[in-house]
C-alpha cells in the first residue's frame, strides 16, 4: 500500500515510557531555554521539585475557611511562610469567591511573589492562572466578551484573536500571567452544561476559532514573555463533552476512531499553535479515569502530539480518583497513577498533601525521578518563557487601555457578529423605531444572563461586582425607541411564573412584544438539567401573549438550545443571542432596530425534539425510517442557520478540476451575490460528502468558511481550497486516510462532483 506520508502507530503503546517529550517537540525547543532550566535545577531539592509541581488556590493562603473566606479578603502571611517558602508550592489559581478590584489583585500576586522570589530559597517565582475565559472575568470592571460558543457564531476567528488579545492585556493588569482557556471540547451534546464553553459542535469551526483564541492570548509568535500576552491552557483533554448521561463529570464511551476523528483535531491544532499548557478532563473514559491514562497523556499527548508544556489536572481531580471514580484507594495510590500516566502539576487545590505524598512514593522508588523532571522542566519552561525571573508581578498602572472604551468596542463589534437571527416571518424585523413594544421575559432585565457563568463569581449569578453602565436588552430597547414607548413587565422568571397575565394585557395594542426567554447562569455540575426543553412558565408566556394576536419576537439568551417547538409557530421573529457578554444588550437592540444587519450562524443544531439531539455530521441511517411517519433529522434551526436583512444568492459553482489526483489543492469558487437593499456579511460554508467509504461517511462535513463583507448589489467569488487531508477520516486500521472515488462539495444549495484518482488511499499523520 502506498503511504504518501510515514505514520506514527495509532494504537497507543502502553509499554513507551512515561516523561519524555516527543522527539519532534524536542527539535523545538530552545537551547537557551533549556539550558536556563538545566542550571536551576541542578540547585533544585526534592522538595523544590514537588512544590513546583503543586497547584494550591488562593484559599489556601488566605483568612477564612476553603470556599468560605473572610470578607474583606486578606492573604494569611503564616499560611504564606508555609505553602510558599516550607512547601515551595509553585503554582497558585482562582480568586477567593468573588472578583477582585486590579489594585487587590496586584497586592495579591506582589505579596505572593515576594514570598517566592525573596523569601524561599530557590527563587523560583509562582505561576498564577485564573479562569479568564470571557475576557478577565475575575477582576472588577474588566472588559467581558460573549462566552465561547457566542464567538463561534460569528464564524469569523479574527474576532476571537482580538477577544484573546484584550483579555491578555487586561490580565496581566491583574498581575496574571496565565488563564485556563480556551475549551477546546467539541460541544456536541447540547444537554451538557458546559456547551456554551465550547466552540460548537463542529471540529473544523471549533479548531479554526480555537487557534485564533489561543494566538491572541499568547501572541502571533507566541511570545507570552510580552508584557501583553499571556499563556494559554487548551482544556480539558480527552472526551469530555460528551457523556453518556449529558451530565458534567460523568462516564464518557468514546471508541479510538471517534475520539480521534473528532476530539483530538482542536487540541492538535491548539498544540500547533503553541499553546503552553493543558489541562486534563475531570471525567473517565472508557472506564479509565483520564487522569490516570497513560496512553492519552504520555503517548498520545506528550509523545505523539509532540506536547512539551505543562500537563495540568483540573480542580481536586486527583483526589477524585480515590472518593469517586475508585481506582485508588487512598491518595498515595492516585498520587502514584496520575503522575506516573503523565501529569505534571497537580490543582490539589486546598492542602500540602499532595505534595508530602509526593516526595514520599520518590523516595519509596513508586514514582522514578526522571518523571519529577520531565514534570518541573515542563513548569520551568512556561515560567521562563513568560519572562516571571524578570518580572514576576506586572502593575495595572502599566496598563491604561484596561476595562476601558477601546476594549468595550472590540466586545461590542464582536456582539454584533454573534446576534443570529432564525425567523423573520413577513419581515417583522427589523422593527420600527417609531412603534410602541412590550419587553417582557426572564432575560430581558439582567446583565448576568447576557453573560453566564465565570461572571466575577463562578456561576455567575451575583449582581454585585457586575460593571456599572452597561446596558441589559430593555435598557438598550429603551435607548433606540424611548421609554416613553416601552413596556416592561417581567412576565416570569426563569422558572417560575410571576405576572404572566399582566404581561399578555400589557401586549395588547403594542407594535410588538420582545419576549426575552433563555437560561439562568450555571456551569459545570450546577447546570445539569433533567430537561431541554424551556421551562413551562416561559412556554406560558408565549402563549398568553400569542393570544393577543400582537405579533412576538423572541430572543434567546441561553447558553444551551432549549427546545421551544411547541410555541414557535405562534412566533414571528427568533434572535439567538446566546451568552453576548457586556455589550450583548446593545448589539441584540441594534439586530432588533436594523442598525446592524445580523451575521451570526449556528456552531451548533438547534433541536426541535428533546429526544434528537443528533448532530449535523450525523451519518445517513440517522435519516431512514422516514416511509413509517418518523421524521428524518429535523432540528428546529440546522447547524450554519442564521437569516439576514438582506438576501444572498449563490451561483457558479466551479472546482478547477473534476478528476483530481489529491496532490495539489482543489480549488473550489462561487459568486455570492448581495440580491437585497442592505449591506452584509455572508458566511460562505463548504461541506463535502463522500459518496462510498470503508467507514460510513457523515451525510455532509464543513472542510472551510469565510466570512465575507457583501455591500447591497455586489456580487463576489469565492475562493476556498481543499488539500485531500481535509478529506480524510479515521478509517478502520485507526489510521487517517482519503480513499480515493467520488465526492461532491456543497455550498448554499450547490452542489459539484468530483473524483479523487490517485492510485491507492492517501494515508496521513495525526
Ligand atoms: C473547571 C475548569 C477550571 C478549574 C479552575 C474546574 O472546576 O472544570 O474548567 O479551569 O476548575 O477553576
Amino acid at each position: 500500500m502506498l503511504c504518501w506520508i510515514a505514520l506514527l502507530a495509532f494504537s497507543c503503546d502502553s509499554s513507551s515510557t512515561g516523561g519524555s517529550s516527543s522527539s519532534s517537540s524536542k527539535a523545538n525547543l530552545d537551547p537557551d531555554v533549556e539550558s536556563r532550566i538545566d542550571g536551576i535545577m541542578s540547585k533544585m531539592t526534592l522538595d523544590d521539585k514537588v512544590g513546583e509541581m503543586t497547584q494550591l488556590s488562593i484559599d489556601a493562603l488566605s483568612y477564612g475557611e476553603p470556599y468560605q473566606l473572610d470578607e474583606p479578603h486578606k492573604l494569611h502571611l503564616d499560611k504564606m511562610q508555609e505553602v510558599l517558602v516550607d512547601y515551595k508550592v509553585g503554582s497558585i489559581l482562582n480568586v477567593g469567591g468573588h472578583a477582585y478590584t486590579k489594585e487587590h489583585w496586584e497586592e495579591i500576586i506582589t505579596t505572593i511573589q515576594d514570598y517566592a522570589v525573596n523569601k524561599k530559597a530557590s527563587g523560583i517565582p509562582v505561576l498564577y492562572g485564573i479562569d479568564a475565559i470571557h475576557g478577565t472575568n475575575y477582576t472588577v470592571d474588566a472588559t467581558l466578551f460573549p462566552q465561547q460558543l457566542a464567538q463561534a457564531a460569528t464564524w469569523n476567528p479574527e474576532l476571537s484573536k482580538i477577544a484573546g488579545r484584550v483579555t491578555a492585556y487586561e490580565t496581566r493588569a491583574s498581575g496574571i500571567p496565565w488563564t485556563f482557556s480556551p475549551v477546546l471540547d467539541l460541544g456536541k451534546d447540547p444537554r451538557w452544561p458546559r456547551l456554551w464553553e465550547t466552540f460548537g459542535e463542529d471540529v473544523h469551526l471549533s479548531s479554526k476559532m480555537g487557534e485564533a483564541l489561543v494566538k491572541g492570548y499568547e501572541g502571533d509568535n507566541n511570545e507570552i514573555g510580552d508584557k501583553e500576552q499571556i499563556a494559554s491552557c487548551m482544556k480539558h483533554f480527552l472526551g469530555y463533552s460528551v457523556t453518556m448521561s449529558g451530565k458534567d463529570r460523568t462516564e464518557a464511551w468514546v471508541p479510538e476512531r471517534m475520539l480521534r476523528e473528532y476530539f483530538v483535531p482542536g487540541f492538535k491544532k491548539a498544540i500547533d499553535a503553541g499553546s503552553h499548557t493543558i489541562m486534563i478532563c475531570s471525567g473517565e473514559m472508557n472506564g479509565i479515569p483520564v487522569h490516570t491514562d497513560k496512553k492519552i497523556l504520555t503517548d498520545l499527548l506528550k509523545n505523539e502530539l509532540g506536547f512539551d508544556g505543562i500537563v495540568l489536572t483540573d480542580w481536586e481531580d486527583i483526589k477524585y480518583l480515590y472518593s469517586r471514580h475508585r481506582v485508588a484507594e487512598n491518595d498515595y495510590d492516585a498520587i502514584k497513577l496520575a503522575i506516573n500516566a503523565g501529569i505534571d502539576m497537580s490543582m490539589v487545590p486546598m492542602d500540602l498533601s499532595f505534595t508530602k505524598t509526593l516526595k514520599k512514593l520518590v523516595e519509596d522508588g513508586e514514582v522514578s525521578m526522571s518523571r519529577i523532571d520531565d514534570a518541573v522542566r515542563r513548569i520551568l519552561r512556561v515560567k521562563i518563557k513568560l519572562g516571571l525571573f524578570e518580572t514576576p508581578v506586572t502593575s495595572y498602572k502599566d496598563y491604561p487601555k484596561f476595562g476601558g472604551e477601546e476594549h468595550a468596542e472590540a466586545s461590542y463589534k464582536a456582539a454584533q457578529e454573534v446576534i443570529t437571527l432564525l425567523k423573520n416571518e413577513d419581515g417583522v424585523l427589523p422593527l420600527s423605531k417609531s412603534g410602541k413594544y412590550l419587553v417582557t421575559g426572564p432575560t430581558a432585565n439582567s446583565m448576568n444572563y447576557l453573560n453566564g457563568g465565570w461572571t466575577n463569581t463562578w456561576q455567575g449569578d451575583k449582581t454585585d461586582w457586575n460593571t456599572e453602565g452597561k446596558k441589559t436588552i430593555l435598557d438598550a430597547v429603551k435607548d433606540k425607541v424611548g421609554d416613553g414607548n416601552v413596556t416592561y413587565v417581567e412576565g416570569t422568571t426563569i422558572n417560575e411564573a410571576k405576572n404572566i397575565s399582566a404581561a399578555a394585557s400589557a401586549a395588547r395594542g403594542k407594535t410588538a412584544a420582545i419576549v426575552c426567554l433563555g437560561e439562568h447562569t450555571y456551569t459545570e455540575f450546577v447546570g445539569n438539567l433533567e430537561d431541554l426543553a424551556l421551562p413551562k412558565a416561559q412556554l406560558d408566556l408565549v402563549n398568553a401573549i400569542a393570544k393577543t394576536g400582537t405579533p412576538i419576537v423572541l430572543v434567546f439568551a441561553e447558553g444551551r438550545p432549549r427546545v421551544f417547538s411547541a410555541v414557535e409557530p405562534k412566533v414571528k421573529g427568533v434572535i439567538m443571542a446566546f451568552l453576548p457578554g457586556n455589550e450583548g444588550g446593545r448589539a441584540t437592540a441594534d439586530v432588533l432596530f436594523g442598525d446592524v444587519n445580523p451575521s451570526g450562524r449556528l456552531p451548533i443544531s438547534y433541536p426541535r425534539h428533546v429526544n434528537s439531539l443528533v448532530p449535523y455530521d450525523h451519518k445517513r441511517t440517522a435519516m431512514v425510517h422516514t416511509d413509517f411517519s418518523m421524521e428524518a433529522v429535523n432540528p428546529q434551526y440546522p447547524f450554519g442557520y442564521g437569516l439576514s436583512y438582506t438576501t444572498y444568492e449563490y451561483s457558479n459553482l466551479k472546482l478547477n478540476t473534476e478528476k483530481w489526483d489529491g496532490k495539489s489543492p482543489l480549488e473550489v469558487s462561487v459568486d455570492v451575490a448581495n440580491t437585497g437593499d442592505r449591506d452584509g456579511k455572508e458566511v460562505v460554508q463548504l461541506y463535502t460528502t463522500d459518496y462510498v467509504a470503508s467507514i460510513t461517511p457523515s451525510n455532509r462535513r464543513l472542510r472551510a468558511f469565510d466570512k465575507i463583507d457583501l455591500k447591497a448589489g455586489e456580487k463576489k467569488t469565492v475562493k476556498l481550497t481543499l488539500d485531500a487531508r481535509d478529506l480524510a477520516f479515521v478509517g478502520r486500521d485507526l489510521r487517517w486516510v482519503t480513499e480515493s472515488g467520488k465526492f461532491a462539495v456543497m455550498v448554499d444549495k450547490l452542489t459539484q462532483d468530483f473524483e479523487l484518482i490517485a492510485n491507492d488511499n492517501l494515508y496521513f499523520e495525526e
